[in-house]
């Protein structure tokens, strides 16, 4: 029987996950779909509770329902739990059930791209304070770096993730980020600076180690002003795609049982497709 998977959000049409897994389905052979299911806030909750009755077996869920779907699963696994949102799901013995791998996304991409990354890390440095930096912040502190600085416009926000994960969380004041960066070895942005339509992400990298590695979440464009600006001063950089692309992994092994790869081939298809809608550059 074919297995139907789908992204559930809303709006959920610019999705690039079935093109990265319609990729893994074909390469092997499965019989297997994964679409695209629109579902308004108000009816996520039904949806969710009567998930075998939508004709899927999984799917991933995106903004803004990571929430309800952290809510409505019966059992969670331990990312999921400390980051409150659940972004893949499965239905097993008639229960609905969740993870998170935007953790594992982050940390598979920059394994990927720089596998020395974590050497002598010492301390990171995180712009923004929001879903993505939490699950950021998190995985960060699983790998051990001793302490993560958190800067984002609203110190509130920051401190928060301070008050959630421990003291090797420091948040700072946006304007003192500059101090902050002489002794960071990864710099990390997960604001929407930067992001098409969006102002850039303006700081003056100057005081960064020559060793440092600069990585943004976002995408779109794939070389953001900040990575360009890094570049610029030699500086490593990781993009934000493979992140993306990694996050799809535990879900895609999940619901059809083979663990599939990141290729170079995957990676330009997911280029094409910026390019094909204009938001390469
Ligand atoms: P996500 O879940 O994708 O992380 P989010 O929760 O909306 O999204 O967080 C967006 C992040 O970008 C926040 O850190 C936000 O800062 P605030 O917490 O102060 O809102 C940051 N951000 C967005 N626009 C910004 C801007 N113009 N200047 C500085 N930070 C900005």
């Amino acid at each position: 029987m074919t297995r139907h998977v789908a992204i559930i959000g809303h709006p959920v049409s610019h999705s690039r996950s079935p093109l990265i897994h319609g990729y893994w389905l074909a390469r092997h052979g499965i019989d297997g779909s994964y679409g695209v299911r629109d579902v308004a806030p108000e009816n996520i909750d039904r949806f969710l509770a009567d998930f075998a009755a939508s004709g899927l077996v999984g799917g991933n869920v995106t903004v803004p329902h990571k929430e309800a779907a952290f809510r409505t699963c019966a059992t969670r696994d331990s990312v999921a739990e400390a980051l409150g949102a659940v972004n893949t799901i499965w239905l097993e013995d008639g229960a609905l059930h969740g993870a998170n791998t935007d953790v594992h996304g982050f940390l598979a991409n920059l394994d990927a791209a720089e596998p020395e990354w974590t050497r002598a890390l010492g301390e990171a440095v995180v712009l923004g304070a929001g879903g993505a930096a939490r699950a950021i912040v998190y995985g960060l502190l699983q790998r051990g770096v001793d302490r993560v600085v958190v800067a984002n416009r609203t110190l509130a926000r920051a401190q928060a993730l301070r008050d959630q994960f421990g003291p090797r969380v420091l948040p700072v004041e946006w304007r003192d980020l500059g101090g902050r960066l002489m002794g960071c070895r990864l710099l990390v942005n997960t604001t929407s600076l930067g992001m098409k339509g969006q102002p850039p992400l303006d700081i003056d990298l100057s005081a960064l180690s020559p060793d440092a590695l600069v990585t943004d979440i976002v995408y779109v464009p794939l070389e953001t002003p900040l990575l360009r600006a890094a570049k610029a001063r030699g500086l490593a950089t990781v993009d934000g795609l493979g992140m993306l692309l990694h996050q799809a992994v535990p879900g895609f092994e999940r619901w059809f049982g083979v663990r599939p790869v990141v290729t170079a081939e995957l990676r330009a298809l997911a280029i094409a497709d910026l390019k094909a809608k204009g938001q390469f550059a």
